[in-house]
C-alpha cells in the first residue's frame, strides 16, 4: 500500500514536472540567499538555490510503472472470474493434463501453477484448455500468460492459439475472420507477461476453449477471459 501511495505521489509530481517544461529537478528550488551587493544602481547576484531531490529518469520510470499498475487494475475489473476463483475448479477442463498439480484449474491468470498437458502430449499442437462460464456470457477478449515463476517449466508458454466457443461442448466453433478463416491469435513471448487479445466481435457463449497452435518449450498456460 505504501508503495502504491508513493507511486501515486510520484505520478502527481511527474505530471507537475511535465507541465513545468524541461525542468530536471522536482523540488522547486528555494529562493537563493541574497548575493553580494552590487555597485550603486545594479542588482546583487543570487545566492545558491535548493537541492534537487529526484531525477527525471527515476520519475519517468515510476510513472510508467504506475501506468502498468493502473492498466492491470483496469483489466482485472473486466475478468470473467478465472483468476478470482469465481470459476470453480470443476469448471475448468482440458484435453489432457500432466499430474494433478498441472490440472486444468491450475491455469488461472496470475496463479502460482499453470496448466500443462500430459507428458505424451505437451508438445502436441491442438491440446486445449476449456472454461465453463456457467451460462451464456459475453466475452470480448482473452488474457494469457506462460508458466510463471514456478519451478515446473521455466521457458514454457503458448505463442499462438485459436479460440473456440459454444453453448454446448458438442457444438464448439472456432472464431473466424470475415472471410471465414480461423483466427490465430498471437500469444506469449515469455513466461510471465500478460498478453491481451481482443476478439474481432464480442461473443456470447457458455464455453470458451483455448486451442494451442504453437508454443515455446512445453505447452503451459494461465489465462482469463475479458467481459468488457
Ligand atoms: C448461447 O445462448 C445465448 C442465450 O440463449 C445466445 O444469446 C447466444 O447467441 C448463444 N451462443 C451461441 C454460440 O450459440
Amino acid at each position: 500500500m505504501t508503495s502504491l501511495i508513493a507511486l501515486v505521489l510520484a505520478f502527481v509530481f511527474a505530471v507537475v514536472l511535465s507541465h513545468n517544461n524541461h525542468e530536471i529537478c522536482l523540488r522547486v528550488p528555494e529562493r537563493g540567499a541574497p548575493g553580494p551587493r552590487g555597485p550603486e544602481g545594479l542588482k546583487g547576484d543570487v545566492g545558491p538555490t535548493g537541492q534537487c531531490q529526484y531525477n527525471l529518469r527515476e520519475v519517468v520510470q515510476l510513472r510508467e510503472e504506475l501506468f502498468r499498475l493502473l492498466e492491470a487494475l483496469r483489466e482485472d475489473t473486466c475478468l470473467a472470474g478465472v483468476k478470482s476463483g469465481k470459476v470453480r475448479d470443476d469448471e475448468m477442463t482440458a484435453s489432457s493434463f500432466y499430474l494433478q498439480i498441472y490440472a486444468a484449474h491450475q491455469g488461472r491468470l496470475d496463479g502460482d501453477g499453470f496448466w500443462h498437458p500430459d507428458v505424451s502430449k505437451y508438445e502436441s499442437p491442438g491440446e486445449w484448455l476449456q472454461v465453463d462460464l456457467r451460462g451464456p456470457t459475453t466475452v470480448t477478449g482473452v488474457v494469457t500468460q506462460g508458466s510463471g515463476g514456478s519451478a515446473g517449466c521455466t521457458t514454457c508458454w503458448v505463442s499462438s492459439f485459436k479460440i473456440s466457443f459454444g453453448n454446448s461442448t458438442n457444438q464448439m466453433q472456432v472464431i473466424t475472420d470475415v472471410d471465414g478463416h480461423e483466427i490465430i491469435f498471437e500469444g506469449n513471448t515469455d513466461r510471465e507477461t500478460r498478453v491481451r487479445n481482443m476478439l474481432p466481435n464480442p461473443i456470447r457463449a457458455r464455453y470458451f476453449r483455448l486451442i494451442t497452435v504453437t508454443f515455446h518449450g512445453r505447452i503451459s498456460v494461465r489465462l482469463d477471459y475479458l467481459t468488457c
